[in-house]
């Protein structure tokens, strides 16, 4: 019912497949694979080579999350790197109908991701192109920044929305949620309406302690906290 993403970001990128293969190990369900260009957001990640590079390591799903812009350009490659997901931003793209179904025509799901400013009404004419949305609960660029209360309402406008979808078209899309996601505020996200939960700096930063490069403990810590908000 509920979905962990480790986000790569903070990940030890000297040992990277072996941090893909010991988070999903510890019981994480997808790979967050943050893609950044320098230009959309002031910071530059990885690429498809990378993507390319560890998709013979887990066959856990890898979520790409592009943060660049043009879109459109970048997708192909993806596509053809194993990502099975990949979500973008709308501001990113001139054509977002066109970008998302580049995206579904290449056989991966896809995703609009919206930054904790970006309002929902992008979502009014694609929704039936879409199989999740991702909001931002802090401003992308960067790992181990504080989550954004308000991101909260927002969870739960979006909810709603998807829900009412449900209703009239039987189809679930995932609403998953990125930035600041914690052990002591996971289950009040859960609350709120998220079902999938990207976490970089806490789980990344949880294993070193004592136990570098161990996972166990903190993807456990984080599905008690989903369960208990589940009960
Ligand atoms: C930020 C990225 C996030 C980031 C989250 O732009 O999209 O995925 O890695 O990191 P934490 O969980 O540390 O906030
Ligand atoms: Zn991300």
């Amino acid at each position: 019912m509920y979905r962990l993403a480790p986000s790569l970001l903070s990940a030890d990128f000297a040992r990277l497949g072996e941090e893909v293969e010991n988070v999903i190990a510890a019981g994480a369900d997808w790979i967050h694979f943050d893609v950044m260009d320098n230009h959309y957001v002031p910071n530059l990640t990885i690429g498809p080579l990378v993507c390319e590079a560890i998709r013979p390591l887990t066959r856990a799903p890898i979520d790409v999350h592009l943060m660049v812009e043009p879109v459109d350009r970048i997708i192909g490659d993806f596509l053809a790197a194993g990502a099975d997901i990949i979500t973008f931003h709308p501001e990113a793209s001139r054509h977002i109908d066109r970008s998302l179904a580049l995206i579904r025509d290449g056989g991966a799901k896809a995703g609009l991701v919206f930054n904790p400013a970006t309002p929902l009404h992008h979502l009014d004419h694609v929704m039936d192109r879409l199989d999740l949305i991702l909001l931002m609960s802090v401003n992308p660029g960067f790992g181990g920044q504080a989550f954004i209360a308000g991101t909260l309402g927002k969870l739960a406008a979006a909810r709603a929305r998807l829900d009412a979808y449900k209703q009239e078209s039987g189809r679930d899309i995932l609403l998953e949620v990125d930035g600041g996601v914690k052990v002591d505020n996971i289950a009040a996200i859960a609350r709120a309406g998220a079902d999938t939960f990207v976490a970089g700096s806490a789980i990344f930063g949880a294993g070193r302690d004592g136990d570098p490069h161990r996972y166990d403990t903190i993807v456990a810590q984080l599905h008690a906290e989903l369960a208990a908000a589940a009960a």
